[in-house]
């Protein structure tokens, strides 16, 4: 993932947007399409166009970047991303976000789908990520460190930014929307757990499970872009309910996906 590659896909966009740069950009994820349908005045680039992009395969993610606004807000947003169990290597997990970041975006907020290890958090919820655990195996900072990039070895004890998401819970109190707050466990995938292993996960303090957004955080966070995420609850984990299938992620990706953008749009105008 080097420098020069992510600075001339930046200066690919530039050459073709010639609007003012967003400082916020979303990463949406599966369910999410209709808030992206709803920019306005968007300028459209497919990832197959972008110079370096790893291509998305996987059904219910579309693969573009929009710039356009949202409310009267400008914004980039990511409709799908590249994932560590379709077989990108590590450092591609991480290139959309650095070319956001070499952009001028300063602040990321990642969405995604996940299981809930908490009861009462159930499917068609919403969750702020507080913290991660990267159980993946998985980092996309492997690898030779370009100190024009970010340090060698990057400080994440604040991964999540706690100011940005205490504004996104007060949306989400403001607008009556119940907004859970956990620590999301990344697995590789593709399948879908245990029910040991989400035993297990529990015990470390797990809240939710999923298999993306911890890539792109690490990224984020060493280019020192503010980092913000919130999981949609598609399913209890693997042994808190029947079996997992990817239909059902997606029928309660939409569920929540209805909350999430009523949230989104507040919380864009809040903190721009
Ligand atoms: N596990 C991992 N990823 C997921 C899940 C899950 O239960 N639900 C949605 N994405």
């Amino acid at each position: 993932m080097n420098y020069d590659d992510v600075q001339a896909c930046a200066g690919f966009i530039r050459e073709r947007f010639t609007g003012e740069m967003p400082k916020l950009a979303m990463v949406l994820g599966s369910g999410l399409n209709s808030l992206a349908d709803a920019l306005e005045d968007a300028t459209v680039f497919s990832y197959a166009d972008l110079p370096g992009f790893p291509k998305p395969t996987v059904e219910g993610h579309a693969g573009r970047m929009l710039i356009g606004k949202l409310g009267d807000k400008p914004v980039i947003c990511m409709q799908g991303r590249a994932h560590a169990y379709e077989g990108h290597p590590a450092e591609k997990l991480g290139y959309a976000t650095r070319v956001l970041w070499a952009l001028g975006v300063e602040t990321l907020v990642l969405t995604n789908a996940a299981g809930s290890l908490r009861e009462e958090a159930g499917p068609g919820s919403l969750m702020a990520i507080t913290d991660h655990i990267n159980f993946s195996g998985v980092n996309p900072l492997v690898g030779p460190n370009d100190d024009r990039i970010g340090p060698r070895f990057p400080d994440v004890s604040e991964a999540w930014n706690k100011a940005l998401t205490k504004k996104l819970l007060a949306c989400a109190n403001a607008l009556g929307i119940p907004l859970h707050s956990g620590v999301y466990l990344m697995a590789k995938g593709p399948n879908f757990e245990t029910p040991a292993e989400i035993r297990a996960f529990k015990v470390w303090g797990a809240d939710a499970v999923g298999m993306s957004t911890v890539p792109e955080c690490l990224v984020a966070r060493h280019c020192g872009m503010k980092v913000v995420g919130i999981s949609s609850i598609t399913n209890l984990a693997a042994g808190m309910q029947g079996e997992l299938t990817h239909h059902e992620t997606m029928e309660y990706g939409a569920i929540a996906a209805v909350n999430l953008e009523k949230l989104l749009r507040a919380f864009v105008a809040d903190v721009l």
